[in-house]
C-alpha cells in the first residue's frame, strides 16, 4: 500500500484583526463570555481587497515556491464563500500561482467538511499515480450578520497543503469513519449575504455526528479512544472542540480525567482562539496549531482529525506524524504572520464587513483601495470579471 499523506502544510490569514474587548464593548456582552464562553479573543476580518483567492493564493505560495510544481497535478480548491457559481476559486489561484496548464482544477463545496473531502480525493489521486501531487487549499471567510449570535465567531483564513507519496509531515491512514444527514443547522441560500442557523441545534448536530463518525472509526480500525495520542477537531469557536472532545471520551469509555481532556487540546485551540472560525480551513488550522504548538516531539504519534461540515457531514480519521516533520513546517512564520496583524478599531470593522458582503452593492464594476499586507489582492470587478493581481506594495 503506497503511503499518502501531507509533504508540506501553510497557512494565512487577514492583515487585520478585531479584538474582542472592541466587540464586547459596543455589543455591551461581557468580555469573558467571548474569551471563557466561547474562547475567542480576536477574530481576523478580511480587508475590502482581500478575499478567499487572495487568502489561498497567499497560503499556497510557500507551498508552491518550496516544491516541483511541474509535478502538480490536480488543485482541489475546498471553500462554501465561492466567487462566482460557475468559475471554481481553484481557476483564479492556478493563474496567479503560475501553475502548469496541465493542472486539473476545481471548487467542492459542503460547509466547513469539503476540506476533508478534498484531503481524501487527493490522497486517492496520489495513491492511483504518486508521480503526481495535489495541492489542497482551504480557505474561507465567516461572515455572519452584525449584533447575530455568530458576530462574535466569524474569522478568515486559508490552508494549504501538499498532498503527496512519502509525504513527511503526516501519513494519513485510509480508514475513516463518516456520518452524513439531511438537516439544517447552518446554511447559506444564493440570495443571502449571510448564513441562517440555530446555533445550538448546531452545537448538539456537531457532537452527535462527532460520536457516530467515532463509532464507525474505532470499529473499522480497532482502536481506543485512549490510544490516540492528539486529536483535532473542526473549530468554529474553541470551546466546541472541548465541548465534542469531552462528550466524545465519556462515551468512547476514556479513562483521562477532564483536566487530562483539557490539556490534550490546548495546543489545537491557540490559532482559533485568535483567528476565528475560517469555516472549511478551521480543522487544518487546528492541525497547523497543534504542529507548531505541541510541547511534545509529535514524531510517530497518532493524531485523530475529526471534520464538521453543517448540512450535515462529519468524519474521523486518523494519521501518523513522520519522523523529520519539525524541518518541513512553518512554527516561526505562522506565529509571525499571526502576531504582525493590525488591529481595527470599530468603524473600520464596520466598513470591513459591509465591504465583504457578496452580494449587493459590490454587484456591479467596482474597484478596492489597495490595503492587504499579502502578496495578493482582490482589486475589484470590470465587465463582471473579478480582478486579481500581486500586490506592488507587498512584493517579495
Ligand atoms: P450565544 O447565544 O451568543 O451564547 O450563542 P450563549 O449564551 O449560549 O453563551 C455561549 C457560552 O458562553 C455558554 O457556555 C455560556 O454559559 C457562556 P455553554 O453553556 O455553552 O457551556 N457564557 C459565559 N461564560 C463566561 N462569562 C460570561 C458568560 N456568558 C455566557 N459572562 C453560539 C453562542 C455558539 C450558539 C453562537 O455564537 C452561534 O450561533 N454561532 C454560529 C453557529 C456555530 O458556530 N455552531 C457551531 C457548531 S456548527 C459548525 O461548527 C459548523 C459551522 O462552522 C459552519 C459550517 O459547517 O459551514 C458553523
Amino acid at each position: 500500500m503506497i503511503s499518502t499523506g501531507i509533504d508540506d502544510i501553510s497557512l494565512y490569514t487577514s492583515s487585520f484583526y478585531l479584538d474582542m474587548h472592541t466587540l464586547a464593548e459596543k455589543r455591551n456582552a461581557d468580555y469573558s463570555k467571548y474569551t471563557d464562553g466561547i474562547g475567542i479573543e480576536r477574530i481576523s476580518i478580511p480587508s475590502p481587497d482581500e478575499d478567499i483567492i487572495t487568502l489561498a493564493a497567499n497560503a499556497a505560495l510557500p507551498v508552491v515556491q518550496r516544491c516541483d510544481k511541474t509535478k502538480i497535478g490536480t488543485l482541489l480548491f475546498a471553500t462554501e464563500s465561492g466567487v462566482d457559481q460557475s468559475k471554481s476559486a481553484a481557476v483564479f489561484v492556478h493563474r496567479l500561482l503560475d501553475l502548469p496548464s496541465t493542472c486539473r482544477t476545481v471548487e467542492l463545496k459542503q460547509a466547513c467538511y469539503s476540506s476533508t473531502a478534498a484531503v481524501q480525493a487527493a490522497c486517492a489521486l496520489v495513491a492511483r499515480n504518486p508521480q503526481k501531487t495535489v495541492l489542497v487549499i482551504t480557505a474561507d471567510v465567516a461572515h455572519y450578520p452584525l449584533e447575530s449570535p455568530g458576530e462574535a465567531t466569524q474569522g478568515c483564513g486559508a490552508v494549504a497543503m501538499l498532498i503527496t507519496e512519502n509525504p513527511r509531515i503526516l501519513e494519513i491512514h485510509p480508514e475513516s469513519g463518516c456520518c452524513s444527514a439531511d438537516c439544517w443547522d447552518f446554511w447559506r441560500p444564493n440570495y443571502s449575504n449571510y448564513p441562517l442557523y440555530d446555533g445550538k441545534f448546531s452545537m448538539i448536530n456537531y457532537v452527535k455526528t462527532c460520536k457516530a463518525a467515532w463509532k464507525e472509526l474505532s470499529e473499522i480500525r480497532g482502536i481506543s479512544f485512549d490510544q490516540i495520542d492528539r486529536f483535532c477537531y473542526h473549530l468554529p469557536f474553541s470551546t466546541m472542540g472541548l465541548k465534542a472532545h469531552l462528550k466524545l471520551a465519556r462515551e468512547a469509555g476514556s479513562q483521562k480525567s477532564a483536566a487530562e481532556l483539557e490539556n490534550q487540546l490546548e495546543p489545537i485551540i491557540q490559532y482559533c482562539k485568535v483567528i476565528g472560525n475560517c469555516y472549511s480551513a478551521s480543522l487544518y488550522f487546528a492541525l497547523c496549531s497543534l504542529l507548531d504548538n505541541a510541547p511534545e516531539r509529535l514524531e510517530n504519534k497518532l493524531v485523530a482529525l475529526f471534520a464538521y461540515g453543517s448540512g450535515c457531514s462529519g468524519e474521523f480519521y486518523t494519521g501518523t506524524f513522520q519522523p523529520g516533520y519539525k524541518k518541513c513546517i512553518r512554527t516561526e512564520t505562522n506565529k509571525k504572520l499571526i502576531r504582525a496583524r493590525k488591529e481595527i478599531d470599530f468603524d473600520t470593522y464596520l466598513k470591513f464587513h459591509h465591504a465583504a458582503d457578496p452580494i449587493g452593492e459590490n454587484a456591479g464594476d467596482c474597484t478596492t483601495p489597495e490595503t492587504t499586507e499579502g502578496a495578493f489582492r482582490y482589486c475589484g470587478i470590470k465587465d463582471h470579471c473579478r480582478i486579481y493581481e500581486p500586490c506592488s506594495k507587498n512584493a517579495q
